[in-house]
């Protein structure tokens, strides 16, 4: 190994730099914005830290949630995504979205090899109750909070291994430390007690027992577009929906659309947005095969859609406590717990999906997303933020605007 990288980590942060920029042959003025976008904060946060990344936050408007209104805040590096799910918004604030946490447990496990299955599970039921204890002695302050360990199971995984699967309250938390201190404590008393070999133990992103659904009804009038009826347009979309269930290949566009909402949100207030994804798509693949996370069909009263997933987040705790934009922007949602904010979380994710349905059944997706993307391809190709205007507006009149046509109107611009 080169030796220059070794201790990387133990260096400061001008001699991290240096070794960095002269490894990259980096421009004296690309080394100048990686520093000037240097907070001690971020430097304590991760390792090997080099430099803040900011991404542009916004918020969604329009959300109607069991009757409370809430602004969004979203952050997110792609355009049209916030006025895609203010747009949504708006469609289902007419009769509202009605949410419900269904459940609120972090799930972990502890893998046996070799153990003795029956053994074991006659051992875990008659001392369930102590090994609760044991759980929850490893971490007490969560029993302060009205949390804990709640439910405990055992599985055969194989001739070979055994998971015990625990279930804990997290309270506020999102729990991951929790679980995992409980995980080691009472794989050590397992050990004390029987002998076992432990594999491992770790919670498990599996978040079936974190689970929300909403719900929202769009009426016909809101739909229409164009020459299409609402009523056309709401059969379109219920059967994009069912395309959804029906191919793989579909539900993953179909689930990423959802996933615009939830991400840029989640990300917002702080929480660990690969926990979500993995669980969602885990989620969405229970039945054995990868189907679409909502459902939208046409009833007499208009169009109902329905969206029900794991959403494992806290609202105490990890980033959502060290990011002060994190703490803000819960003030914004005036947010007052983890059971509002999944509920929040899965409804931005359905006022997303409505939204690109609407647009992908009607106009196609391009004429909304492109004319916002625009700016993007603009900017991508040097215009100055002064420039923007006129490039867009020139833009807009191409029919496929690409690279090559932002240049060639900067050209004419700054002659
Ligand atoms: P429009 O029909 O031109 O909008 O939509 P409108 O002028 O009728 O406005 C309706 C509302 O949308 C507004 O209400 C705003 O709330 C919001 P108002 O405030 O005027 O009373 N809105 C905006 N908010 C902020 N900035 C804006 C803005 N424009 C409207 N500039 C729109 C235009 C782009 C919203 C629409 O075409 C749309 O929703 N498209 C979907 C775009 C989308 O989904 N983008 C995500 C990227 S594509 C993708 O990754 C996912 C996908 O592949 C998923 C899938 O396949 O399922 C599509």
């Amino acid at each position: 190994m080169n030796s220059k990288w070794q201790h990387f980590y133990q260096k400061t942060y001008q001699e991290r730099l240096a070794l960095i920029a002269e490894a990259a042959d980096l421009t004296a003025k690309e080394v100048n914005q990686l520093a000037t976008q240097n907070s001690p904060a971020n430097n304590q946060l991760i390792e090997n830290f080099v430099s803040d990344y900011p991404l542009p936050s916004g918020v969604a408007t329009n959300l109607v949630i069991n009757g409370k209104t809430y602004l969004v805040p979203m952050v997110t590096e792609e355009p049209s995504v916030i006025a895609a799910a203010s747009n949504g918004s708006q469609m289902l604030a007419v009769n509202g979205i009605s949410a419900r946490v269904i459940s609120r447990l972090i799930d972990g496990q502890i893998i046996l090899k070799g153990a003795n299955f029956d053994q074991l599970e006659t051992f875990v039921t008659a001392n369930r109750q102590q090994l609760f204890e044991v759980a929850n002695q490893s971490h007490p302050s969560v029993l302060k909070h009205g949390g804990g360990a709640q439910r405990v199971a055992i599985r055969k995984l194989s001739t070979q291994f055994t998971s015990i699967d625990l279930s804990v309250d997290p309270g506020e938390a999102m729990g991951a430390n929790l679980v995992n201190t409980m995980l080691e404590a009472v794989s050590g008393w397992l050990k004390d007690q029987l002998a076992v070999n432990v594999t491992m133990a770790i919670l498990t992103n599996f978040a079936a027992d974190s689970l929300v659904t909403v719900s929202g009804l769009v009426s016909f009038e809101q739909l229409a577009k164009g020459s299409l009826s609402g009523k056309a347009v709401a059969q379109r979309i219920a059967d994009a929906s069912q395309v959804a269930q029906l191919d793989p290949r579909r539900a993953t566009t179909h689930n990423k659309g959802i996933m615009n909402g939830i991400d840029a949100a989640a990300v917002a207030f702080g929480n660990d947005w690969r926990a979500i994804e993995s669980a969602v798509h885990a989620y969405a693949a229970r039945s054995g095969q990868y189907r679409g996370l909502s459902q939208w069909q046409v009833s007499d009263r208009g169009l109902a859609g329905k969206l029900t997933l794991p959403i494992p987040i806290g609202f105490v705790g990890g980033a959502t406590s060290v990011f002060p934009l994190a703490k803000i922007n819960q003030r914004i949602a005036k947010l007052t717990s983890a059971g509002e904010e999944m509920q929040l979380l899965a409804a931005i994710g359905l006022a997303q999906n409505l939204a690109a349905l609407k647009a992908l059944v009607t106009e196609g997706i391009q004429r909304g997303h492109m004319s916002l993307q625009l700016k993007s391809l603009a900017m991508a190709n040097g215009a100055t933020e002064s420039e923007l205007p006129q490039v867009v507006a020139e833009l807009k009149k191409v029919a496929h605007a690409s690279a090559g046509d932002v240049k060639q109107i900067l050209k004419q611009l700054r002659r």
